[in-house]
């Protein structure tokens, strides 16, 4: 296990983007949403950031492909538990690999006509993306690599650990 991005580095561009997210959206209805479970530890740090006014909702999805890839069959298994349509809705992801996911996930929500949509995605490995899926910011860009802890698992094992790391053997 190889650290790629310690605790510290995490703290820092969270602080960062949190400071710039509560400028942009002061007085407005906000809402984070996060896809569980990878990006729960993300969520949690992230809003405790954040200095203005804000919710928070979660919802799960499921994929199916192999265990290291989604596929593009993503369906919702647990739904936010509100009407969208008064919020500025900010999606909080642990990390953009193929795209698949958020790219199905903005898609639902913007059906729902929030009042505006952004992305936030903590890692971002564009080196594996199957469509054109962006990111509005990323807060690491990351190598072709596996990685785990901070929430993201490799057999729903290694969320525990407060950094990420590259996984190199099992
Ligand atoms: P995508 O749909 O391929 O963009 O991937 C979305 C999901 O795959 C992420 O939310 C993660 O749960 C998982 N995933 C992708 N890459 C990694 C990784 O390097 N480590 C752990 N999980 C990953
Ligand atoms: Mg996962």
């Amino acid at each position: 296990m190889e650290i790629l991005i310690d605790e510290r580095t995490i703290a820092a561009q969270i602080k960062r983007s949190a400071a710039a997210l509560s400028e942009r959206y002061s007085g407005a209805p906000l809402l984070f949403v996060s896809v569980l479970k990878g990006a729960f530890i993300f969520m949690a740090d992230y809003i405790r950031n954040v200095d203005i006014p804000c919710e928070a909702a979660f919802m799960a999805v499921s994929s199916y492909g192999d265990s290291t890839e989604s596929s593009g069959d993503v369906k919702i298994r647990l739904d936010i538990d509100r009407d969208i349509s008064q919020y500025h809705v900010v999606i909080l992801e642990d990390i953009t690999d193929t795209g698949r996911t958020l790219a199905k996930v903005v898609d639902m929500l913007r059906d729902r006509h929030p009042l505006s949509l952004e992305v936030i995605s903590l890692l971002d490995k564009p080196g594996r993306r199957v469509n054109d899926f962006v990111p509005d910011e990323a807060l690491f860009t990351i190598p072709d690599l596996f990685v785990v802890g901070y929430g993201l698992d490799y057999a729903e094992k290694f969320r525990n650990l407060p950094y990420i790391a590259v996984l190199t053997a099992q």
